[in-house]
């Protein structure tokens, strides 16, 4: 049975690998959620070339935008069995979406929030089927009161870092909400690699976009994590994660996210 395979970010230095692992398994069909229509194309076509899967598409959507999300998903009819959340920036300077939402908020945590709930039906019509956040090791400073950096001075590594411990704060509200679905969430550093969003963070990277998509790829993919929700990894290995027990935050986040 072909699985179907939905992978933000695909355009970028990991996205673009993990969709290259997917794309090798032809009994997966791929798509790629992405902003750029070109880039995503030219990416999809250099993937069918590589691995001769010829089922690999693309959905165009920026993912700061809830309605954007929102018409993908509403002109979607098929199941889907993997979701892997990937898309992120980091912009050095304060932005905005039209919408007026704190861009970096918008983009690596409401986008992961939108595309999980506006996917769902389809995730609930694939079950056993999986959702993955890739978000870091490098998280924390999230500020409840002020997610936005309306009062607090933004820099992009503080606002970086709490985006990604929101996202695998998110993973945890999901993964209780969905257990009984038959939906599992998992979060995971994917390894540090050199893309636009860690040259913006000031870093190099120095593993491969490969190494950085094999734990991604292993929680979407691998039998020996079926029924595992939840957590967070590192490297191939469940991770302590010091952001899944406070249940109270966990919760006011989901509900905050929730009322964008
Ligand atoms: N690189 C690392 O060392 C590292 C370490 C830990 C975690 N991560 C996480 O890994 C993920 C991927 O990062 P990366 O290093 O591969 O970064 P990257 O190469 O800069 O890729 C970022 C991707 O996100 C997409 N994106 C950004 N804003 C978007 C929007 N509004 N709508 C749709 N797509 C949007 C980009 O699209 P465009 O091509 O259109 O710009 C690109 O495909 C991120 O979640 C990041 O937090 C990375």
């Amino acid at each position: 049975m072909t699985k179907t395979v939905l992978i933000t970010g695909a355009t970028g230095a990991i996205g673009k690998a993990i969709a290259g692992r997917i794309a090798e398994n032809h009994e997966y069909r791929t798509v790629l959620i992405a902003r750029n229509k070109l880039k995503a194309a030219q990416i999809a076509d250099q993937l069918i070339d590589r691995t001769g899967n010829k089922h690999i598409s693309c959905l165009i959507a920026d993912l700061s935008r809830k309605h954007e999300i929102q018409s993908i998903a509403d002109n979607w009819r098929d199941p889907v069995h993997m979701l892997i959340n990937v898309a992120g920036t980091t912009p050095r300077q304060r932005l905005e979406t039209p919408e007026g939402i704190e861009m970096q908020w918008a983009t690596n945590v409401l986008g992961y929030f939108w595309m999980i709930r506006y996917f769902l039906p389809y995730l609930k019509k694939g079950t056993p089927s999986r959702i993955v956040n890739v978000a870091s090791y490098w998280a924390g400073n999230l500020d409840l009161n002020d997610p936005e950096f309306t009062s607090r001075r933004y820099d992009n590594n503080t606002a970086y870092r709490q985006s990604k411990q929101a996202d695998r704060m998110l993973t945890v509200a999901f993964a209780e909400r969905l257990k009984k679905e038959n939906i599992t969430v998992n979060a995971c550093h994917p390894g540090d690699v050199h893309s636009n969003l860690s040259h913006d963070l000031g870093f190099g990277g120095h593993e491969t976009p490969e190494q950085g998509a094999a734990t991604p790829v292993w929680l979407a993919t691998s039998p020996e994590l079926e029924g595992v929700t939840g957590k967070y990894f590192e490297h191939l290995h469940e991770t302590g994660c010091q952001f899944s027990h406070d249940h109270d935050s966990i919760e006011q986040l989901y509900e905050m996210c929730n009322s964008y």
